[in-house]
Formats: structure tokens, sequence, C-alpha cells
């Protein structure tokens, strides 16, 4: 059986679907206070936990033979959720002889973005795993394309588009349907035990070509808004003497925002033989276009 942390948000919802085309057991672990309805639907089994309760994660891991570690948080829990979650879920797995550990950080953990909480949690987490004695991957995803389904929704009512930062920046958005099936496919891949895998699609897009898809999708003319890094910079600064939490919050966007996220397909394509799926093809499928 498969543990599912995070299992309603957008990459775990989609973990649970895949084990369940699969025929396969999984447990969702989820929130009182989550929508898990279609979870339950799906035939998961729905574990009612807190991933900041050790006892939670202790008795979620207990009887699993995979643990897909999905969950995410904001700048303000990154330490309980990012870091002492999973290093507790590690812990848990190890003491009741799971099988595969896959974790989800993210590209450019490596990079050393001192300013986001996030990126230095998931790096010390990757490096716990690596040396834990557990088999595990670890998938390092750049942006999922499903973050981009409300700005097309959004762009096909107003035909605007925000960007902030960089338009030249590049970024090889990924399929979140195929990051949710590589996670299930490296729970059992021998070539895909003890390896860090940079996840991205199939193209490097420019992020001012974003909106240009959008336009084909929607036949419609649009207006980019583009916010210079700068400005936000400033707006940041200004919040940070008024709220030193929202400065935080923004902390992690600055560092997505100011950075490009591309990698090679080519491995994930060959070692998980998967044809990874381009941002169109996504949002068409998603947008229920055709
Ligand atoms: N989105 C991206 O572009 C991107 C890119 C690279 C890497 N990643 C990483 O991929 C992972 C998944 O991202 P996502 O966008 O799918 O996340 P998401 O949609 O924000 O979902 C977060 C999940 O974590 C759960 N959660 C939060 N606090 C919890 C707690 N205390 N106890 C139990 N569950 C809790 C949420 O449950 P509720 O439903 O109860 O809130 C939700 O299911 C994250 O680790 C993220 O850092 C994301």
């Amino acid at each position: 059986m498969y543990l599912v942390t995070g299992a309603t948000g957008d990459l775990g919802r989609r973990v649970v679907k895949a084990i369940c085309n699969r025929r396969e057991a999984v447990r969702a672990f989820v929130r009182l206070s989550s929508s898990y309805s279609a979870l339950e639907r799906l035939g998961a089994e729905i574990f009612v936990g807190d991933l900041q309760h050790r006892d939670s994660i202790a008795r979620a891991a207990q009887g699993m033979r995979y643990i897909i570690s999905s969950h995410g948080s904001s700048a303000k829990d990154a330490y309980a959720l990012e870091y002492q979650a999973n290093v507790d879920l590690i812990d848990a797995a190890k003491a009741y002889g799971v099988e595969h550990f896959v974790f989800i950080s993210v590209l450019g953990v490596d990079h050393h973005y001192e300013e986001s909480p996030i990126f230095k949690a998931k790096r010390e987490v990757e490096k716990y795993l690596a040396k834990s004695g557990l088999s595990y991957t670890i998938l390092r995803p750049s942006g999922f394309a499903s973050n981009l389904l409300t700005l097309a929704n959004t762009f096909e009512r107003t035909g605007l588009y925000f960007l902030i930062g960089r338009p030249e920046n590049r970024t090889s958005i990924v399929s979140t349907d195929d990051l949710s099936e590589i996670a299930v496919r490296a729970c059992t891949l021998v070539g895909a035990r003890n390896h860090t895998f940079a996840v991205g699609g199939p193209e490097a897009l420019r992020r001012d070509e974003i909106p240009k898809i959008f336009e084909k999708i929607f036949q419609k003319k649009g207006q980019l808004l583009s916010i210079p890094l700068e400005v936000f910079d400033g707006i940041r600064g200004f919040l940070g003497l008024v709220n030193s939490g929202l400065s935080k919050e923004l902390s992690t966007l600055r560092v997505l925002v100011a950075n490009e996220y591309t990698c090679d397909p080519q491995p994930i394509e060959q070692i998980f033989g998967i044809e990874l799926e381009s941002l169109h093809h996504f949002l068409r499928r998603n947008l229920q276009r055709t």
C-alpha cells in the first residue's frame, strides 16, 4: 500500500488518482478541514491527521510499502511542514520497514537560495533522506502546469496576463499529471532507486511565451502586464516594514520569479519510459478544449 501526503493538493490528488487507476491500494493523508470526498470516491483509504503531529505521521506510516511525500507549506510553516514533517516521515518509514520513499523537492534547490525557507528546508530533507539508509527517489520538479489553470481562466475572461520578473527567463513547466505518474513509477523502478532527478516539461519556454499559448487556446489576443523585479522588490521591502510575515511569504515567490528553471527532459523520458506533455497540451486537456 502507498501512503500519499498532501493528498488534497494539486499534485497529491493526481498521485492518488494515478495509484487508483492502477487498482492498487492507497492511503491518503488528509486534514479534517480538507476537501477529500473526491479521494474517497476514487477508492482511497482516508487517513485523517495533521503532519505537524509526529504521532499522526507514525500511525499513517504503519503497514505502508511506499511513501510519496507530496505535501506543501507556506513560508511561515516551512520548518514544521517542509522540514520536520518530512524528517518524521522518513524516521517512521525506517521504523516500519517501508520499501521506498519518494520525496517531492523543487528544481533549483541546490542553488543555495538563502532567501527561501522552503528551498532551504527541502535541501536539508534531501540530505537527511540520502543518508537515512532508506531506498529513495528525490524528484526536483520545475513549476507545475496546473498552477497556470487559474491564470488561463482569468485570461479567458479578461484577456490579461500578469508577469512578475524577467519575461525572457526560461522555465520548463512540467505537466502535473506527468509528475504524478513519475512519482508512482519511481516506487518500483530499479533505475530510480537512490537517485535525484530534475523534472521539467519537454520545452524550455520564455515566460512571456505562456500568454501566447493562452492566445492560441482561446483564439483571443491578450495583453501582457509585466511587473519588473525592481518594482516587486520595492513592494516587498515596503511590506517588510509594515508586515514582516507577508514579506517572508513573498521570499519564495521572489526566488521563483527571479531565476530560470530549466532542465533536460531526456533522462526522465528514458528512465521512466514516459513522453513528457507540453504545456499547450496539458492546458488544452485540462481546460477541456479540442
Ligand atoms: N506548485 C508548484 O509549482 C511546485 C513546483 C515545484 C515543487 N513543488 C512542490 O510539490 C509539492 C506539492 O505541491 P502542490 O502545489 O501540489 O501543493 P498544494 O496544492 O499547496 O498542496 C499542499 C498539500 O499539503 C497539505 N497540507 C498542508 N499542511 C498540512 C498539514 N499540517 N497536515 C496535513 N496536510 C497538510 C494540504 O492540505 P489541505 O488541503 O488541508 O490544505 C495540501 O493537500 C510541494 O512539496 C511543493 O513544494 C510545487
